[in-house]
């Protein structure tokens, strides 16, 4: 079999990539590890940054968004007794929208099938080849048994944390940086309309907590836990109560209101960046190349720009063989990719709580400062709702 560009993960990266290549004449295959079924149901990311929603107006992607997702002026950041609001519109002139991951890819699948994307779900044995010659290809086990190889001008590894294209860069030209965080999130989702009209993030004694949402009924909530949390030691009550005390149930007349809860897991914390983003015919784009704790809502805004920049690169390279954009691509894209690395840790350090006094001290005086000062609002501002495409 043969395609221009062979795309490794139909997770949004993946997705967004076939559907801009398409939009300039580039043919791809996608293939995939999970089902359909999967891809589509996993909960994951829940805020699209300005640039995000933009790019998916562009590309005609934006209806649902605009008629299902919540529009955002900015976020609430608390600390015991105190909420304020930081206005990402009136600060930084850019809004951000409530639109879930699940909905996101939702979209772009069905745009995909609608414009006859060839793509291989519940594949196994996914190997990469030859991606330093200009005759990269790809090899697979298809969901029927079958060896399956395909050839193709590039391969786009989208294939997420776990996936097989970033060891597919050669060891001498890799370099890989990483931190972990001693805690982890516990998401949950619940059948409840959200208690608040925009996020919060709070700082509390007991841990971070945030209350998010998906639509005016149901609420996405986390709690900071420790590494290694089993959910089976967290009830639905235990949950709740934790909820209520670190985002401020009874103070100043807001209440937290609790519903049934659909959805619990664990999220464990990694910052990490792996480079170059390109190494011959191979191309790294979103969680493949670098992943960032949740606490910025990065991921996947950093997973599209990525897209962003490798598609035109590459119809540069197909169309034209220009180099120029493809050779500039893990530069260009880095610049984002530290930029939201560092908001994103600086967010989670500045949050998560931790047995240390003098840094709770710190970390007050740091969230008094955003919260009461234009340029330490403007700072969480422009990074939050998004740097434009191209910074
Ligand atoms: P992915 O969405 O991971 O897609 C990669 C795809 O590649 C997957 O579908 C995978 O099945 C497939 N794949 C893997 N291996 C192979 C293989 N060998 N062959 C073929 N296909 C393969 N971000 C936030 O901002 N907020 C959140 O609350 C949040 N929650 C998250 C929860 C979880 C459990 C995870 C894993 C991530 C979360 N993120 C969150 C991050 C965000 O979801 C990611 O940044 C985003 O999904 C990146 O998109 P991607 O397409 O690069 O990678
Ligand atoms: C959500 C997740 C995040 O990581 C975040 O920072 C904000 C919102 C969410 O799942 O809604």
């Amino acid at each position: 079999m043969r395609t221009e560009v062979a795309i490794i993960g139909a997770g949004p990266a993946g997705l967004l990539l076939s559907h801009l290549l398409a939009d300039q004449g580039i043919d791809s295959i996608l293939i995939e590890t999970r089902s359909q079924q999967y891809v589509l149901s996993r909960i994951r990311a829940g805020i699209l940054a300005h640039s995000t929603v933009e790019l998916l107006d562009a590309i005609g992607l934006g209806t649902r968004l605009h008629a299902e997702g919540q529009e955002h002026r900015g976020i609430y950041l608390q600390w015991p007794q105190e909420r304020h609001h930081i206005d990402f519109v009136d600060l930084v002139g850019r809004s951000v929208w409530v639109y879930g991951q699940t909905e996101v890819t939702k979209d772009l699948v069905s745009a995909r099938e609608t414009a006859g994307q060839a793509m291989f779900y519940e594949v196994s044995d996914t190997a990469l080849h030859d991606v330093d010659t200009e005759a990269p290809y790809v090899t697979f086990t298809d969901s029927s048994g079958a060896a399956v190889r395909i050839d193709a001008a590039v391969i786009a590894g989208c294939d997420g944390s776990f996936g097989p294209s970033r060891a597919a860069m050669p060891e001498s030209v890799r370099q890989t940086w990483e931190r972990t965080y001693p805690y982890s999130w516990l998401g949950v989702l619940a059948d409840v309309a959200p208690s608040t009209d925009e996020l919060i993030y709070a700082w509390h004694p007991d841990g971070f907590a945030m209350h998010s949402m998906r639509s005016p009924k149901v609420s996405r909530l986390y709690l900071q836990v420790p590494n290694g949390t089993d959910v089976g030691t967290w009830s639905d009550d235990r949950i709740w109560d934790a909820l209520a005390e670190r985002l401020g149930h009874g103070q100043d007349g807001w209440s937290l209101e609790r519903g049934p809860i659909t959805d619990k897991s664990v999220l464990p914390m990694r910052s990490y960046v792996q480079t170059p983003m390109r190494h011959g015919r191979l191309f790294l784009a979103g969680d493949a190349a670098h992943i960032v704790p949740p606490t910025g809502a990065k991921g996947l805004n950093l997973a599209v720009a990525d897209v962003a920049l490798l598609a035109p690169a590459l119809a540069a390279l197909l169309r034209k063989g220009e180099e120029r954009l493809a050779d500039s691509y893990s530069e260009d894209a880095l610049r984002r990719v530290w930029r939201c690395t560092h908001f994103s840790w600086w967010m989670t350090t500045m949050l998560h709580t931790s047995a240390d006094p003098f840094g709770a001290q710190l970390q007050l005086s740091q969230l008094r400062w955003v919260a009461s000062s234009e340029a330490g609002a403007m700072g969480l501002a422009e990074n939050y709702a998004g740097l434009p495409i191209g910074f």
